[in-house]
This record gives C-alpha cells, sequence and structure tokens, in this order.
C-alpha cells in the first residue's frame, strides 16, 4: 500500500483526537446546502421575506430527526428554499470554509444542487457565481483551495438532467465534476446513463452517490455504466466480495459519511460502522461530512467520533488523510505538496 514509504509513528490513543484536528486533510463530499447551519437558514428567511414552517431555530432543529435518507431530504429541501440571490450561497459556503479551515481542510470539493434552486426560479447564474466567489474569497482569505461538482438529482428526470447540463454549460470552466444525489433506491445509476456519457464526453470528473442505501448493484453500475471515479457512501458495498475486490484493485476511492450514516439509520450505532473493514480490505476510503448542519458534525467531529467508537489507529488516520488527497481531482504536484504537509504533522507528532 501507498502508506508503506511513510512509516507512521506510534501515538497513544489518548493523543488521537488531536492528532485527527490537526492533520491536514481533504473533504470530498459535503453538500454545501447540507452546511446551512438553522441560525443561518432564519437570518436568510428573513432577508429574502420567505416563510419558514418552523417558529424558531429551535423548533428547526428539533426537527432534525430523520429514519432514512427520505426523511432528511424533505426537511433539507425546505431549508435550501431560503436561497434567493447570487449573496445568499456566497454567505453559505463561506460560512462552511471558516468551519473546514478550523479543521485543517486544506482542499475541498463542494457538491451543489441546481434544480433546487432552479426549480425555484433562482438561476443557474445566481447559484454558480455566489458559490465560485466563495471558492476564491477561501483560496485567498482562509487559504482554502475549493472547487466545485454539480450534481444532478436522481429523483428527478433524465431529461431534466439534460437540461441543467445544458444551462451549466456557459460556467463549464467553474465546475469541475458531475454527481449525482438524492433518493438512491428506485433510482439506480443506470438512469443517468447518457447524461454522465455527455459529461464524460465533456471532460468532467465523474461522481455518484451509491451503496448509501441502495444495493452493491448500485456500486457496480456506477462504476461500469456511470463510469465514475469515486463512489460516494458506497458503504453496502462490503456485501459483495466481488464489488470489495474490484474498488481494492482499482483504488476506487469511496467518500464515507460516518455520521451521515449513523443519523439516517444505514447503522444502527457508530461501534457497528464498517469504515474499518473497507480500510483493511484495502479500499480507498475517506472521511467526510455529508451534510455537516443536519447530522450533528462537521469531519472533524466524523473523524474523533468514529476512531472513538470503532477503535481506528493512528496508521488508519494516516491513510485516511493521505487517500482524501490522493482521491482529489488536483493536480499530482498539488498532492504531492499536501502529502508531504500531512507526513510533517505526523511527524511532529512523534
Ligand atoms: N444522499 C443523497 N443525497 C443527498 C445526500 C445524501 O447523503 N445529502 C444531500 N443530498
Ligand atoms: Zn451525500
Amino acid at each position: 500500500m501507498s502508506s508503506s514509504l511513510f512509516s507512521v509513528p506510534e501515538i497513544a490513543p489518548e493523543r488521537l483526537p488531536d492528532l485527527l484536528r490537526s492533520m491536514p486533510k481533504a473533504e470530498l463530499h459535503i453538500h454545501i446546502e447540507g452546511s446551512l447551519e438553522p441560525e443561518l437558514i432564519f437570518a436568510l428567511a428573513q432577508r429574502n421575506g420567505v416563510v419558514l414552517p418552523y417558529a424558531s431555530v429551535e423548533a428547526l432543529r428539533s426537527a432534525y430527526a430523520f429514519s432514512n435518507l427520505q426523511s432528511f431530504l424533505d426537511i433539507y429541501y425546505a431549508g435550501a428554499s431560503v436561497l434567493m440571490q447570487e449573496q445568499d450561497f456566497y454567505d453559505m459556503a463561506y460560512a462552511y470554509f471558516v468551519k473546514a479551515a478550523q479543521d485543517k481542510v486544506l482542499h475541498t470539493e463542494l457538491f451543489f444542487d441546481p434544480q433546487t434552486h432552479t426549480a425555484r426560479g433562482v438561476s443557474m447564474d445566481t447559484v454558480v457565481k455566489g458559490l465560485h466567489r466563495a471558492c476564491v474569497a477561501a483560496q485567498a482569505e482562509l487559504g482554502v483551495s475549493a472547487s466545485l461538482i454539480m450534481c444532478f438529482l436522481r429523483h428527478l428526470s433524465e431529461e431534466d438532467a439534460f437540461e441543467t447540463l445544458e444551462q451549466a454549460l456557459p460556467y463549464r470552466d467553474l465546475i469541475i465534476g458531475i454527481g449525482l444525489d438524492s433518493g438512491e433506491v428506485g433510482n439506480p445509476p443506470e438512469k443517468f446513463a447518457r447524461v454522465f456519457a455527455r459529461c464524460r464526453a465533456l471532460g468532467f470528473h465523474l461522481v455518484a452517490h451509491a451503496g448509501e442505501e441502495g444495493p452493491p448493484a448500485y456500486v457496480w453500475t456506477a462504476l461500469d455504466l456511470l463510469k465514475v471515479e469515486r463512489v460516494d457512501h458506497g458503504v453496502q458495498s462490503s456485501k459483495d466480495s466481488a464489488l470489495m475486490q474490484r474498488l481494492a484493485k482499482d483504488r476506487i476511492a469511496l467518500t464515507v459519511c460516518p455520521l451521515s450514516n449513523l443519523k439516517l439509520c444505514v447503522f444502527p450505532d457508530l461501534a457497528s460502522h464498517n469504515l474499518r473493514q473497507l480500510l483493511d480490505a484495502g479500499l480507498a476510503a475517506t472521511v467526510n461530512s455529508d451534510d455537516p448542519a443536519y447530522f450533528g458534525g462537521y469531519i472533524n467531529d466524523n473523524f474523533t467520533q468514529t476512531f472513538a467508537a470503532t477503535g481506528l489507529t493512528a496508521q488508519h488516520a494516516y491513510e485516511l488523510g493521505r487517500n482524501s488527497f490522493d482521491a482529489s481531482f488536483i493536480d499530482a504536484s498539488a498532492k504531492r505538496l499536501y502529502i508531504d504537509q500531512l507526513k510533517q504533522a505526523f511527524e511532529g507528532f512523534r
């Protein structure tokens, strides 16, 4: 394995949380609309004259009790309805970048869901310009590099995805990749095979949510029909040993989101999470926050709580940090620089 060239120092378990918090990392699975904290939802609702079906920040937050993915998506799309102006998208993304910088995220690739906004009459121009302006500010003011991945909503039609792609083409240079999210079961990857082929021809990087709640078969078709470079979630892959071998052999990264899986009842508790099984089988797993405002934590909360619950080690921490940079869509020289910084952080912990 790649980490064999670097000998990870022994680190006492009680020092692991500090190591996890201070180690350089990339975040590759964050829906920017899922970073909208209830306080910002209320502030934007007031700014834009949007009436929310919740009386207070506390009432909204207390509605965050989910039984599965769909129960979350219903509230998540309602929360996003306060986003109207370019400045709203900027403010949302910048608030996330501040948290990311505190968590030692050096690079992040943000998902955004344009159809959630264009369906309400908010233009693609408003969405992309606001988010892009925040990405530029994150680099200049916080030292966080950031790029954008546009997701198609899989509960909508392929035709709608094609239209969304057309609307995005004027902003082609501001978007590095294409993803697929929303309700998974009943909306398999093959529904989007043609639009993903078009995106591939256009030179976009490709990712898709698969194997979050859906079966291993959806991970196979994401790989073989959509030709994705990373799988978002992918935790159901452990039910299929041939798939596990394929993912390990091709070093297909899984962007795992443990607190999301906990809150959406994919696993009954964090101790039962299969992150360790994925890593120990040689898969390029990473740790991410998914929708941090809804799932009770940003990326470092995901790291520290999962390590505490499952007994992962400093060796696993290094692999996760390294995988996050290796699996990112930055160029090889930037990857080397980040991975050098990761190694230095571990050396400093000796
Ligand atoms: N799964 C699918 N769609 C999503 C998610 C998720 O975890 N978060 C935001 N949209
Ligand atoms: Zn997600």
